[in-house]
């Protein structure tokens, strides 16, 4: 499709979801409206999880937390019960198993009584909704009589005065106070957030935009969410505080489509600002996703926001050079820039020592085996068995864990008292990542845990480039076989698909889709013999 050049208020996934979602009538008639040919709206149409299939509005989630929850036998009720059901990928809702999508609300905590209750209509199907007010498990971002960081503890005497301080201290104030706290990206990468910023302010081009990705989609990882709802002032003025360092007037926030109640927050909160006349030049543009996990990887998901399937892009160029409509963009994960306003105001200094093995406090998410799964802002550096212990302690005797959303894979118990940070987990081969542990005792059944994962990377391949398309559907099927067979013979060729995938993907999905058969093999053999 043709790339666009210019700011458009609605993109083609934008209308197919106004025209409630893809039919060959609506293809037609978005096609006659914008000129584009139906076939491409087809394509931009059928990419999209929420966009393709309008007819169904109930979706179970068996992500890995869920799954461990029974949503395997509620999907099946569901579908008994004749309710419009399939299921989906994680909804950012794991501390709350069974997360269910209705329509794209995200219901959390659904029990097979919800689901019997509703009677074979979709509209009649409830639980708690997510809301701002209480109903989860988290650490207000406290640490021994410290405040941290975000401090999710919602403090009503927080007056964004980062903003004021960030114009007064000036460009360099700014840089240096950033490059002395050493914040790492959050969104998975860990690149340092003061070497991002200054690439972009080297670029000779002066449009520039500023983007917030919130399209978190990585299982086992929810704390965008919670960010939003409980510091929209903090992701607000740290936006506000990048755009107006490096001359950005528009922001553009991308929340995936199921956050709904975030967006609903984040509004609010823009809107509050905008009566106040505060961030004077700047305007925020709220953004909702369509469903595809690949959307969060950052050239995915400029592609999205210019209305064109998420596929990524090749880098370099890198999006500080080339992004958004080709200018310079600066993106950023939500809690990146959520901790912008306190790095402004304590200083870089003040963040880098509230860490223990790393810069900075992190905001964990845990679920699966855990007694309360949530949300816990702690230094950076903490061990599973500290973050366990916040989290009201284990269920059962653990086996296993995932630190850092599914792409880090698996690893031991014996893993427990190893710092979750990135250096200490690249050490044994894993990853932080986006820091959504998951933690299985021992009733799982690795192959299962692994099988599940594998069916997830299969299915968020955008398909682009063969060695993930192919490889990731070969892994998953191979582990089917063997599940089968329980011959190892079936993992056989299970490396060598693995190196071709590391080697000759284009973006990271395809690089880590293999990471948690490696992984649980090299860990788990025991399990895999
Ligand atoms: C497959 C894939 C999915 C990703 N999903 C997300 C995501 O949901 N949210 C996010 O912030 N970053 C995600 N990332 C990382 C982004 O590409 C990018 O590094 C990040 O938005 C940069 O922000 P940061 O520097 O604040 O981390 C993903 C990367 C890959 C390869
Ligand atoms: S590695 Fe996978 S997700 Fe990434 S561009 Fe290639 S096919 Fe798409
Ligand atoms: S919401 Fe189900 S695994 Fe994340």
């Amino acid at each position: 499709m043709k790339k666009s050049t210019k700011l458009q208020e609605s993109t083609v996934p934008e209308k197919i979801q106004e025209k409630g979602g893809l039919t060959p009538e609506v293809a037609k008639n978005v096609s006659l409206e914008t000129g584009v040919p139906a076939a491409d709206i087809y394509g931009v149409g059928s990419f999209f999880d929420l966009l393709s299939k309008p007819h169904l509005k109930v979706r179970v989630c068996t992500g890995l937390s869920c799954i461990m929850n029974g949503s395997e036998e509620l999907l099946d009720l569901a579908k008994k019960e004749k309710l419009p059901a399939e299921s989906c990928s994680c909804l950012a809702a794991c501390d709350k198993p069974v997360a269910v999508l209705k329509d794209r609300f995200v219901l959390p905590n659904v029990s097979k009584e919800n689901i019997k209750s509703a009677k074979g209509n979709w509209k009649n199907l409830s639980s708690d909704y997510l809301n701002e007010d209480g109903n989860w498990f988290g650490h207000i971002g406290v640490y021994k009589d410290k405040p941290l960081a975000i401090n999710l503890g919602n403090d009503p005497a927080y007056k964004n005065n980062a903003f004021k301080k960030s114009i007064n201290i000036g460009a360099d104030g700014i840089l240096s106070e950033l490059d002395a706290s050493g914040l790492q990206g959050r969104g998975g990468a860990a690149f340092p957030a003061g070497r991002k910023w200054r690439s972009l302010l080297d670029q000779k081009e002066k449009t520039r935009y500023v983007v917030l990705n919130a399209d978190e989609s990585e299982p086992g990882t929810f704390k965008d969410r919670e960010i939003i709802l409980r510091r929209p002032d903090k992701v607000l003025e740290g936006l506000a505080i990048a755009a107006n360092l490096i001359g950005a007037s528009d922001v553009y926030c991308y929340l995936r489509g199921e956050f709904q109640l975030p967006i609903k927050i984040l509004n609010k909160a823009i809107k509050e600002y905008k009566d106040r006349g505060s961030f004077p030049n700047i305007n925020f543009h709220v953004h909702e996703g369509h469903g595809a996990y690949i959307c969060g990887e950052e050239t995915a998901l400029l592609e999205a926001l210019e209305g064109r399937r998420g596929m990524p892009r090749l880098k370099p160029p890198f999006p500080t050079e080339v992004g958004l409509w080709g200018k310079p963009t600066l993106i950023h994960n939500v809690e990146t820039i959520a901790c912008i306003p306190s790095i402004i105001n304590n200083g870089g200094e003040w963040f880098n020592k509230l860490g223990i093995t790393g810069p900075g406090s992190k905001v964990y998410c845990i679920s699966g085996n855990v007694k309360n799964p949530g949300i816990y802002e702690l230094p950076l550096g903490v061990t599973l068995d500290e973050l366990v212990n916040y989290a009201g302690g284990y269920i059962g005797n653990l086996k296993a864990f995932s630190p850092g959303g599914a792409s880090s894979g698996f690893l031991p118990a014996k893993e427990k008292n190893r710092p979750l940070d990135w250096k200490s987990l690249s050490e044994v081969g894993s990853s932080l990542g986006s820091a959504g542990v998951v933690v299985l005792n021992d009733l799982n059944s690795m192959k299962k845990a692994v099988r599940e994962t594998l069916l997830f990377f299969e299915n968020e391949s955008c398909g682009q480039c063969a060695p993930c398309r192919i490889g990731s559907r070969f892994q998953r099927e191979s582990i089917d076989r063997y599940i089968d067979s329980n011959s190892s013979n079936d993992l056989n060729l299970v490396d060598d698909v693995a190196w071709e995938m590391e080697q000759g993907s284009i973006c990271g999905l395809g690089h880590v889709a293999s990471v948690p058969l490696t992984s649980a093999r090299k860990w788990f053999p025991e399990d895999f013999e």
